[in-house]
């Protein structure tokens, strides 16, 4: 499997990696397909992302989506981060392999779960 120098890069130091503590809300999901789960934590005040942390148990594809993803969603309104695709994504970090395409789903899956619990408290 090939990986680009930047999957690679945020893959062995992975960014806003850990627990938050204090989140508003957290967003949990599998892949049933590799058993591989990602968690995200949003801290949110007045609709901002003002913080966010995960914890992916899974492949390389996947640590490196959650990494740029959470650079991505830090400081952004919540509808904004709603707008990130999975091909953002994908090329920002200068692609993915085919079979690791479905990895970067993980990330956007977390994300908006943990926003879709928040909206509904
Ligand atoms: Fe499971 Fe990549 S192989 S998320």
């Amino acid at each position: 499997m090939i990986y680009s120098d930047k999957v690679i890069s945020h893959f062995k130091k992975p960014h806003n990696q850990g627990v938050l503590k204090n989140a508003s809300t957290v967003g949990e999901v599998g892949n049933p397909s590799c058993g591989d789960v990602m968690k995200i934590y949003l801290k949110i005040e007045n609709n901002i992302i003002k913080d966010v942390k995960f914890e992916t148990l899974g492949c390389a594809a996947a640590i490196a989506v959650s990494s740029v993803l959470t650079d991505m969603v830090k400081g952004k309104s919540i509808d904004d981060a709603l707008k990130i695709t999975r091909k953002q994504i994908v090329d920002d970090l200068g692609g993915l392999p085919e079979p690791k395409i479905h990895c970067s789903m993980l990330g956007i899956e977390a994300l908006h779960e943990a926003i879709k619990k928040y909206e509904k408290k």
